[in-house]
């Protein structure tokens, strides 16, 4: 087992490369699923998730393979429908994307429901009835999903999500690509991986008008071919390490970015009176070890993003005066502040609302990442804190950051990656002392 063990109060200073977008990347592997021919992908994350996915889009018969660091192609060319690996799927909530592509492809799909963070409930009824509008049978039975076009193929219809959800939109633009006629959602979600999910398909033949806007209009096609594309910049990434050079009080370049997708993020730092400056493809925060309450509420792009959410706390626990964080996306998500409190956080929580006494002077101490984003918030507390903090369960965190380690190092963190020795659960204990 690794653990994190950060020693912190250093500022941040220096420039950071941002990845390809987690959120891009797990759709458009399933995507490339539904092309007849290579897909060449560049700025691809170099992250768990993406492993996964593209070790389930091997299984299938894909081949995939690395043409240098973050660049590859997968030649769909030769799939075949057949089961997935369901161990690795029940660990990603984007398996969800394979129902969309693999329905396309084949006219039928047999994966497990969706694993991914747990923020509480994270149904998946607006994917169904997506899929059940374009003429899917689709069944949830034992934990698996079954879904069937009874006549080998979808059907173009029109589709009013009742919740804006980034992955049943998503999962609809992927299952109506290649349906007979056209599909139009309405009460579409907006997010830039959105857009890149479109403009990837549209780059290999398929007609999808409207994405980033809340109606969506995909003409079928036939087919799809293959060729190039590149992936847009994590826009959570590059929003983490700007709350952790903020948070830090030190200065970073972030680049590779799109600036405009990290407008909401760019705002609510500036209220804290960190300076934010925008370049064409960077930006540059610069913290001044004085920060300023805010208060924040989540909500769909372009609002302040929820995976956002966890970092912001970090940064606001320690911020001049009180700040509320109401999160507008999901029933569960304040986990972290468990962990906060153990590093001298002084926190409220009431359902979906946190309020952050702020002014706090962090300490190390023992502390889990219990989810991707918590746990980034995690580490940018420990660097922070006055001492050393020690973060077990970082296999989370290494879903979503790609080398988070070696770029905060590069910014000069003093954070490094400890093996140390699996311990054995109750039950073996208890049958070891018996
Ligand atoms: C995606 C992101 C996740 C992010 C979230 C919101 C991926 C792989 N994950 O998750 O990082 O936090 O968007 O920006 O891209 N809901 C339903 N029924 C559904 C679908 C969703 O009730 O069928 C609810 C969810 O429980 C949640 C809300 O709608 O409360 C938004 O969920 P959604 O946008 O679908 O999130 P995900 O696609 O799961």
């Amino acid at each position: 087992m690794e653990k994190y063990v950060i020693k912190g109060g250093k500022p941040l200073q220096g420039e950071v490369d941002i990845s390809g977008a987690k959120n891009a990347a797990v759709a458009i592997i399933p995507a490339a699923l539904m092309v007849d021919g290579v897909c060449r992908i560049e700025n691809m994350p170099q992250i768990s998730d993406t492993d996964m996915l593209l070790t389930i889009l091997t299984h299938l018969g894909a081949e995939v393979k690395l043409i240098n660091g973050s660049t590859i192609e997968i030649d769909s060319r030769n799939v075949k429908f057949s089961d997935a690996p369901f161990d690795l799927m029940r660990k990603i909530r984007a398996s969800y994307y394979l129902i969309g592509a693999m329905l396309s492809r084949f006219g039928s799909a047999k994966t497990t429901m969706p694993g991914g963070c747990n923020f509480g409930v994270r149904p998946i009824d607006q994917h169904i009835k997506g899929m059940n509008a374009l003429g899917a049978d689709i069944e949830v039975r034992n934990g698996f999903v079954y879904a069937e076009a009874p006549d080998g193929r979808l059907h173009g219809a029109k589709i009013y999500l009742d919740k804006v959800s980034v992955g049943a939109t998503m999962n609809i633009i992927l299952a109506a690509t290649l349906a007979t006629g056209r599909t139009i959602i309405e009460n579409a979600a907006r997010e830039p991986h959105i857009v890149d999910l479109a403009n990837f398909l549209n780059s290999m033949g398929a007609d999808i008008r409207g994405a980033g806007t809340d109606t969506i209009k995909v003409n079928g096609v036939d087919k799809l071919h293959g060729g190039s594309y590149s992936i847009i910049p994590d826009q959570i990434e590059a929003g983490t390490y700007m709350v952790a050079a903020a948070a830090t009080g030190g200065e970073v370049l972030i680049k590779n970015v799109i600036p405009k997708h990290l407008d909401c993020i760019s705002a609510k730092l500036r209220e804290t009176g960190t300076i934010v400056l925008e370049y064409e493809d960077s930006v540059l925060v610069k913290g001044n070890g004085n920060l300023r309450k805010a208060n924040i509420k989540t909500l769909p792009y372009p609002g302040f993003p929820t995976d956002m959410q966890p970092q912001m706390g970090a940064l606001l626990c320690m911020a001049n005066g009180t700040s509320v964080i109401t999160e507008g996306i999901y029933d569960n998500r304040f986990k972290y502040v468990n962990e906060l409190r153990k590093m001298g956080a002084d926190v409220q929580v009431d359902g979906r609302i946190a309020i952050f006494e702020g002014r706090a002077k962090l300490t190390g101490a023992p502390v889990m990442a219990c989810d991707l984003r918590a746990g980034a918030a995690i580490v940018i507390a420990g660097l922070c804190a006055s001492g050393t903090t020690e973060i077990e369960d970082i296999h989370f965190i290494e879903r979503g950051y790609e080398n988070f380690v070696g770029k905060l190092r590069a910014l000069g963190a003093d954070i490094s990656i400890v093996d140390f020795p699996d311990e054995p659960d109750i039950h073996e204990k208890v049958i070891a002392i018996g």
